[in-house]
């Protein structure tokens, strides 16, 4: 059944054995599994969860709450909704928080579930994304953690190359190494976990560049696909090909690659550049931007190439190859196009 998404589970077994290893070498002692990108796929968990990783961490509850059963620690990556504090409690053992009044909310929703929750406070050290800026006094957000009996503080971290594009490096890195030593002599304590961002730190592990103060990586991308995110370099000794998409032809027809008439607007309200390239072998398939931009697909069939799409159909051109309805292309993909892959339930999962 197409379109369908082949899973090499072998491939990122070796991923996951790589990335530990260097992970390891480079001081990181808890490297977390990002699972955002799966969409709650329980059967590719419960296996990924037998590599190494020490936490699963995502982004959506909703998929923490899919995990129940995988024995192993779980962390709720984006900041609670203060609505949503007693099911983070109930089912995530941590969680990154950057406000008093979710702290507080947390703390209420822990002391009626009976648990402990560990939190893990966020700094903001220039991507401008989450966390406390790094600039303003730590102080009352730790002593909001300390004060609450239910909530451990297990942690400080950050967030880099998201919003801003900001790269990781000494400097901003420093800016957690001394947020943390602020923290630890004010208050006379040891934080366990200085968790030094994600995919895109592992490029600091090349030049043993990453303060030897951090300890821990959140990592997704660098695992999933074999390529750290700071300049987008693939990971040498790390397999990038470890999800393939494939889709089934439903038309093959020799047409212009031109449109015929006054051109207003696509099927997404946008006015189409299309280029004009003569007499076109073009091919559909039967899948669509409703399950994955056309853009963020690679091509893997030799000669062909991708000229656009609405949300059920992709039409690429096939070039000088030949093809018939029923036939299938495969397509390899960028990490935006496997996050929606893998929420679109029209495309099958074949794990191997
Ligand atoms: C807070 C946080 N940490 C870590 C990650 C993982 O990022 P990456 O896939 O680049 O490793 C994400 C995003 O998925 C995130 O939002």
């Amino acid at each position: 059944m197409y379109p369908r998404l082949e899973i090499d589970a072998n491939k990122l077994k070796h991923n996951a054995e790589h990335l530990l290893k260097s992970c390891q070498e480079n001081g990181i002692r808890d490297c977390m599994l990002v699972t955002k990108v799966l969409a709650g796929y329980r059967p590719l968990v419960r296996r990924l969860a037998t590599f190494g990783f020490s936490h699963l961490a995502d982004s959506r509850i909703e998929n923490l709450i899919r995990f129940q059963a995988v024995p192993i620690p779980k962390v709720l990556l984006r900041l609670p909704m203060p609505t949503e504090v007693s099911r983070v409690v109930r089912y995530a053992d941590y969680s990154l928080q950057s406000e008093i009044l979710t702290i507080k909310a947390t703390e209420k929703a822990a002391a009626r579930l009976g648990k402990t929750h560990g939190v893990i406070l966020m700094f903001d050290v220039g991507d401008l994304r989450e966390g406390l800026f790094f600039r303003e006094d730590p102080g009352p957000l730790v002593q909001t953690v300390l004060d609450s009996p239910h909530l451990c503080l297990a942690g400080i971290g950050t967030n880099l190359t998201c919003y801003g594009g900001i790269v990781p490096d000494e400097e901003n890195l420093g800016r957690l190494i001394f947020i943390k030593q602020q923290i630890e002599s004010r208050f006379s304590l040891r934080i366990p976990l200085i968790s030094g961002g994600n995919s895109s730190s592992v490029h600091l592990f090349r030049t043993g560049r990453l303060p030897k103060e951090v300890n821990s990586l959140r990592i997704g991308e660098a695992f999933f696909l074999g390529r750290e995110t700071a300049f987008g370099h693939l990971l040498p000794g790390m397999n990038p090909d470890a999800f393939i998409l494939k889709a089934e032809i439903i038309e093959v027809k020799v047409k212009p690659s031109y449109p015929i008439g006054n051109i207003g607007m696509n099927s997404f309200g946008a006015k189409p550049d299309i280029e004009d390239r003569g007499m076109m072998n073009r091919a559909i398939l039967a899948i669509g931007r409703q399950d994955v931009e056309p853009g963020d697909l690679i091509p893997l069939d030799a000669g062909v190439r991708i000229v656009g799409a609405s949300s059920d159909h992709l039409i690429v051109d096939l070039g000088n190859r030949t093809g018939k309805p029923g036939d299938v292309l495969a397509f390899g993909l960028n990490y935006p196009g496997l996050l929606r892959v893998m929420t679109s339930r029209y495309v099958k999962k074949r794990l191997k």
